[in-house]
């Protein structure tokens, strides 16, 4: 992933958070309050840890955080925070998910996962999709009527049809675009609130 040294670089560093896409969370978290005190959370994708941090953060002592990557993570603490538990594993593992799923149920499932990049932009964008589409997936095994879903995808062709099957299982789905999220990225983020079990 290439590393980008801006404000937001610089703001994670002081903050104390591994990685600058803490605030593509915390400004969804700013506008939407997706995340709520006592919440049980699961973070796909969670590697370095920050969304994982900020949410343990918002949730507190009396809530819990779930991640798993592909890559192996240093089990964070949050002072005052929920407890982070980490799984390395893959989301197309269904032993992984059998694993996850005994760790819920859970109020709100998050996905930042992204594919390796290739360059190739419709490819990317596929495997972008597909990643989403499996996280949804997940949320609608793991997750609480009521719940609420934040994900990544890289935008393209397929990206509305994706956003219309998020808006057929939440109460209400909105498009997010980050001020954080560098504008030449093609990512942006989907939420769906309200999941209708
Ligand atoms: C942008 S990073 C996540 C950053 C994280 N949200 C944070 O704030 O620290 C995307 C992560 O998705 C993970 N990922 C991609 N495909 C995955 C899969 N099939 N299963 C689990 N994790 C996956 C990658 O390993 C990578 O660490």
């Amino acid at each position: 992933m290439k590393k980008v040294q801006d404000y937001y670089f610089h703001k994670a560093r002081k903050e104390k958070y591994p990685a600058r896409s803490v605030y593509k969370l915390e400004e969804a978290q700013k506008k939407y309050r997706l995340l709520k005190p006592g919440n049980s959370v699961l973070d796909l994708g969670c590697h370095p840890g920050s969304w994982a941090m900020y949410a343990a953060k918002i949730v507190g002592s009396k809530g819990n955080v779930v991640g798993v990557d592909l890559q192996a993570s240093s089990q964070p603490e949050v002072k005052g925070g929920a407890p982070i538990s980490f799984l390395q594993g893959d989301i197309y593992d269904p032993e992984v998910i059998e694993i996850l799923a005994a760790k819920g149920p859970f109020h709100v499932v998050m996905s930042d996962m992204a594919p390796k990049t290739t360059g190739n932009k419709f490819s990317d964008h596929v495997r972008s999709v597909e990643l989403s589409q499996h996280a949804l997936e997940i949320a609608s095994q793991v997750l609480i009527p009521g719940g609420n879903f934040y994900c990544k995808v890289f935008q393209g062709e397929d990206f509305q049809a994706f956003v219309a099957e998020v808006g057929k299982l939440f109460g209400k789905s909105k498009i997010v675009k980050p001020k954080s999220s560098r504008s030449e990225s093609r990512e942006i983020f989907v939420l769906g609130t309200g999941y209708k079990g």
